[in-house]
């Protein structure tokens, strides 16, 4: 199943393995390449622009194929020294990297002059027309039902999928509520180059996260999730635990809600304790609606390669049947 953005990015399936805080690590990432899809390491997720340089190598020792480096451009608890984790993207010799949560335009001629292609996140048409005027090379176009930053819009896939049709001259690929062939499939049809997905490969054998986690995820519904942060217009869609459900409830007081108060619930480092112990109410995690199609923990290779065939299976039989009939 070769695409515009499989020749891009030189990879085997359309299927990209989205940044993630805290889980966009060497085993996941490598994991996804070797399987054939985009592996992405989580530049934040280093504690240092020289730890980030240590991932990559240890990620090169572990798959020869491509994998790219996420920049999360987000509000932070802590400063972060973005211009720095760039510079070490550069020096590392990476090709490919996804930046997510602002405009990327300061980092644009950085990337550009050493030959990187970048994906940029955006969760609206407009920002995507920007990213695509701006010089990015891939939009990953993140609907509503994503794990994460879904925006402020609220517009689903079926919707912004279209739309990126009509309006966006460079590819895109469908991020958010994606997790198996009839997701893939979906999203070639409504124009995508292929898919992004997170949550799905949170519940992988390789990702670095502890089982009580991936079992949560497995046993949860597509109403299982969160949408914290919309009072501070930062929303973010998390598993349902007791402790969004009590970011909830102060965000539901009368007037407006100061980030203080909601402060100790959500440290990065509980929810990295989180994923490290097990302990479900340690802090917050992402996660989407897709938890309602995850029923398994397969490894990457075997999960990458059953939605392709199940993809296949769907456009060369039902679909192709429907109009040859
Ligand atoms: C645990 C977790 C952490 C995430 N952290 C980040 C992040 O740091 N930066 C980012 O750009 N996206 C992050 N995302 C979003 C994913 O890259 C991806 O866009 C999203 O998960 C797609 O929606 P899906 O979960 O329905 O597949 C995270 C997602 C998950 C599940």
């Amino acid at each position: 199943m070769q695409t515009r953005m499989t020749e891009m990015l030189g990879i085997k399936h359309p299927i990209i393995q989205g940044g993630m805080q805290w889980g966009g690590l060497a085993e996941l990432a490598s994991a996804v390449s070797n399987a054939g899809g985009l592996g992405i390491l989580t530049a934040l997720t280093q504690p240092t622009p020289d730890d980030l340089l240590k991932e990559i190598e240890r990620c090169r020792g572990m798959t020869d194929k491509p994998f790219a480096v996420n920049l999360t451009i987000l509000p932070t608890i802590k400063p972060v020294p973005y211009e720095e984790y760039a510079q070490a993207i550069v020096d590392s010799g990476i090709k490919i990297v996804e930046t997510a949560g602002r405009n990327p335009e300061p980092y644009l001629p950085l990337f550009k002059d050493a030959g990187i292609i970048v994906i940029h996140k955006c969760t609206s048409i407009r920002h995507s027309l920007k990213a695509q005027k701006i010089g990015c090379d891939v939009v990953s176009v993140d609907g509503f039902e994503c794990a994460g930053h879904p925006g402020e819009d609220d517009v689903t896939n079926m919707i912004l999928l279209p739309l990126a049709a009509r309006r966006l001259k460079i590819p895109y690929v469908a991020s958010g509520g994606l997790g198996d062939g009839m997701g893939l499939a979906a999203a070639l049809a409504m124009g995508a180059e292929g898919i992004n997905m997170g949550t799905r490969f949170m519940v992988t054998k390789e990702a670095p996260i502890h089982d009580k986690v991936k079992q949560a995820m497995v046993d949860a519904s597509e109403l299982d999730t969160s949408l914290i942060y919309r009072t501070l217009r930062n929303t973010a869609r998390v598993f349902k635990n007791s402790v969004a459900e009590r970011v909830l409830e102060i965000e539901s007081r009368d007037g407006p809600t100061s980030f203080e108060d909601i402060q100790p619930l959500v440290q990065g480092v509980k929810g990295r304790e989180l994923f490290e112990g097990g302990d479900l109410d340690k802090g917050i995690w992402s996660a989407g609606m897709v938890l309602g199609l995850i029923d398994d923990i397969p490894t990457c290779e075997e999960l990458i390669t059953s939605i392709v065939e199940e993809a296949e299976e769907i456009i060369s039989q039902r679909l192709n049947q429907l109009v040859s009939a």
